[in-house]
């Protein structure tokens, strides 16, 4: 592809863009915006859209942007290019992530233009799954997937573990129901049904009633006992593989990492049809994220609590629009 003339670069970045938009967030923040200079794009965090209760760290910010480098990276590759990624780490720049660059030519893998395909058809799920168990071998492919992004993808395999794990994220939940400034911030970016904002979690994203798992992984109250979210018909009531997604350490680039690591997993996953729910609640509250870590995760950084499984519902998403998320850069 020549991207030399400045209208084939513009075309290049947008056609990225319409990809990135994407990637999944924290309560469907989108905590991003996207510079433009030529056909390199620079990934900046919004920090205007970081969960100041849930998230003050802005570690779950940062998992979310990393999932949209991943997702710019694998954009590139679908124009038939290499990304060159340069991370940013300027003090006085906290926001700014990343710059990619359309890099040498080469053809992509057929993986790679599968996943790409999943970029816009991948949904969170929430509720059971169907009760099949997932296909012959993809486990070690979402593990490889993780590995090279130096994250570890740990499948909670002892029903034991399970279980505690299902009652550490009820614990997180109802603490966070216990906080007035939570609920606040919840009812920020969890809309009213018929809303037509292009950000956070719709009515239409989750069922009103949550679909009984054993265990049983409790489910945000993104409703706030409005009774809203959609009523269910079949009942599906696996709760699916349980895993956690784990850094070595605990900094900005961990969080990145890890990010760009759950993006490659749920587009891999996507492609055999499995279906992704995140329980992120517990890692929220110190305490038991501190708990998990040593009981669950062998003293490392739990950043992602996820279940994986097969689900039948076909879940609509909103996005804001990737040209206003994008500005020239300087
Ligand atoms: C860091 C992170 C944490 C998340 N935590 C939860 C969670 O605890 N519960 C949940 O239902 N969804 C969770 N999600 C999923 C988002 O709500 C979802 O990605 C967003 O609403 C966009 O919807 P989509 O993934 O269907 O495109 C999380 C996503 C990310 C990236």
């Amino acid at each position: 592809m020549n991207v030399a003339g400045s209208t084939e670069e513009e075309k290049a970045a947008r056609l990225l863009l319409d990809a990135v938009v994407w990637a999944p967030s924290v309560h469907n923040t989108q905590p991003w915006w996207f510079g433009t200079h030529g056909s390199t794009v620079t990934v900046h965090a919004d920090t205007d859209r970081r969960l100041e209760i849930a998230d003050p760290d802005g570690r779950e910010m940062l998992i979310s942007c990393g999932a949209a480098l991943y997702t710019l990276r694998l954009a590139v590759r679908h124009l038939g290019r290499h990304p060159h990624v340069q991370l940013s780490s300027d003090p006085d720049r906290p926001g700014l992530i990343a710059d990619v660059a359309i890099g040498r030519p080469g053809q992509p893998t057929g993986e790679e233009e599968r996943m790409y395909d999943q970029i816009r058809r991948r949904r969170t799920h929430r509720g059971g799954f169907r009760p099949e168990g997932l296909p012959a071998g993809l486990l070690e492919s979402l593990k490889a997937q993780a590995h090279d992004e130096a994250v570890m993808l740990r499948v909670v395999a002892d029903p034991r573990a399970r279980i505690a794990l299902a009652a550490l994220t009820e614990v997180g939940e109802q603490t966070h129901r216990q906080n007035p400034a939570y609920l606040a911030e919840m009812a920020r970016w969890a809309p009213r049904p018929g809303s037509d904002r292009a950000d956070g979690v719709h009515a239409d994203t989750y069922p009103r009633d949550p679909e009984h798992t054993d265990p049983y992984f409790a489910e945000r109250d993104f409703a706030r006992g409005q009774g809203w979210g959609l009523l269910g018909d079949d009942q599906q009531d696996a709760t699916g593989v349980v895993a956690l997604l784990t850094t070595a350490a605990d900094g900005r680039g961990d969080w990145l990492r890890a990010g760009q690591a759950l993006q490659r997993i749920l587009l891999r996953a996507a492609d055999n049809d499995v279906s992704a729910a995140f329980h992120t609640q517990a890692l929220e509250v110190p305490e038991l994220r501190e708990f998990i870590r040593r009981r669950h995760c062998d003293d490392a950084y739990p950043q992602m609590i996820v279940r994986l499984g097969f689900a039948d519902s076909e879940i609509p998403g909103v996005r804001r629009s990737p040209a206003d998320l994008s500005r020239p850069e300087p």
